[in-house]
This record gives C-alpha cells, sequence and structure tokens, in this order.
C-alpha cells in the first residue's frame, strides 16, 4: 500500500522516512503529486492543523496519509512558539531568525526558566477519513546560544533532559531515539499497521 506523507518539509520526511522503516508501505511526499492545494495551517493547536492536513490529502489524492504538525513550547513564554513555531519570527522566517528571536526573548533567563518540550502530532487518514492521532513529546531547556550543525529548526538551542548537548550536537540516529517525533511515530505505526491488516 501506498502512504503519503502530507508534508515538503524535507526535513521532517527525512525522519519520519528513517522512522517510518519496517513497515510494509511505500512512502511517498507531497513533492510525488501534481496540483495538491496548498493545506491553510490556521489550526489553534498542533491536533487540529495535523488532521486538517492528513484528512485534506487524503482526501485529494484517495490516498492512506500521515501528517505532521510539531512545535516547540517554552514554558517561560507561555508555551510560546507553539502552533506557530515555523513563523515565530514573522514574515520570511527562517529557521536563524526563529532561533534568535527565542534566545532573544530568553536573554539574561537562568536555566531554571528555560523549560521546554517539544510536541509533535501524527494525524492518519485514509480516503478523506480520520484513522488515529498520535502525540509525542520531548523535554528539555532552551540553551544560551546556537549549537551544532545538524537537524533543523529550533535543534541548535535545543538540550534535551539527560544530554549536554543539543539536539543539532548528536547524531541523527541519537535525536530519532528520543525525539517528540520518533514517539508519536511509533505509536502512529500501530495505528498504520492495525488499518493495514483491514486490508489483508
Ligand atoms: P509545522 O510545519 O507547522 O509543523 O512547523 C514545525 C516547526 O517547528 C518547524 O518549522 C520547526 O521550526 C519546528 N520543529 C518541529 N519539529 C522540530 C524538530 O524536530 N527539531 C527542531 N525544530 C522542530
Amino acid at each position: 500500500m501506498d502512504l503519503v506523507v502530507a508534508t515538503r518539509n524535507k526535513d521532517k520526511l527525512r525522519e519520519i522516512k528513517t522512522l517510518l522503516k519496517g513497515i510494509r508501505v511505500r512512502v511517498f511526499s507531497l513533492d510525488s503529486f501534481k496540483g495538491v492545494p496548498e493545506v491553510i495551517e490556521d489550526g489553534k493547536t498542533l491536533e487540529d492543523n495535523a488532521i486538517k492536513k492528513a484528512v485534506q490529502v487524503s482526501k485529494f489524492l484517495k490516498k492512506f496519509a500521515v501528517a505532521d504538525d510539531s512545535g516547540l513550547e517554552a514554558e517561560y513564554l507561555n508555551s510560546d512558539p507553539g502552533v506557530y513555531s515555523a513563523r515565530f519570527s514573522g514574515k520570511g522566517a527562517t529557521y536563524k531568525t526563529n532561533n534568535e528571536k527565542l534566545l532573544e526573548l530568553l536573554k539574561g533567563m537562568p536555566l531554571s526558566k528555560r523549560k521546554a518540550c517539544f510536541r509533535c502530532v501524527i494525524a492518519v487518514a485514509d480516503k478523506g477519513k480520520i484513522i488515529g492521532v498520535a502525540e509525542g513529546r520531548c523535554c528539555g531547556k532552551i540553551g544560551f546560544e546556537s549549537k551544532g550543525d545538524n537537524g533543523f529548526g529550533y535543534d541548535p538551542v535545543f538540550i534535551p533532559n539527560g544530554f549536554k548537548k543539543t539536539f543539532a550536537q548528536i547524531s541523527a540516529s541519537r535525536k530519532n531515539n528520543i525525539s517528540h517525533r520518533s514517539i508519536a511515530l511509533k505509536k502512529a505505526k500501530s495505528i498504520i499497521s492495525n488499518h493495514l491488516s483491514l486490508f489483508r
């Protein structure tokens, strides 16, 4: 069976493809299809956006699809940037400008005020019908400066609990062992497998 990952974000896709290994599906991204309408991510929560993306894409393509919506929630900022993580620093936001804004907002704050969690919600849908939703969290601290070149997004400023290095300073496989996305995908994998078993 084919499974469409409803994203054009190559960084997310790379992680999701690695984490989906072991499931008997052929994985495609939106880049494999022409004319898929852009889904407006105007939900108030990660759940809303993940469900909207999975449902719309699976309906349009008449296929089985998963969508990830994820973000970083900083305790001192009342869980911001959260659902606005991708566009935190406004129009034309980049990973770099988002990290700069976050570090600026936390400037002078001690480590005890720098707690944050990454949260990932994965929605699974088939031909426009939602099959299930899974969530994963990975908590840690926002460092005092950007460090490391691996990963993407807020990885250079996020130090997971139990580590002294940022996500961007550790290998992809170490990140994939503990990340919010891997936790959500482990749960999503059983939703996907159960759904596939209906067709066997
Ligand atoms: P989305 O495309 O609306 O889900 O935006 C997610 C945004 O959250 C990304 O653009 C990144 O800035 C951030 N993000 C999500 N997951 C990660 C991660 O694993 N590492 C670093 N940043 C992430």
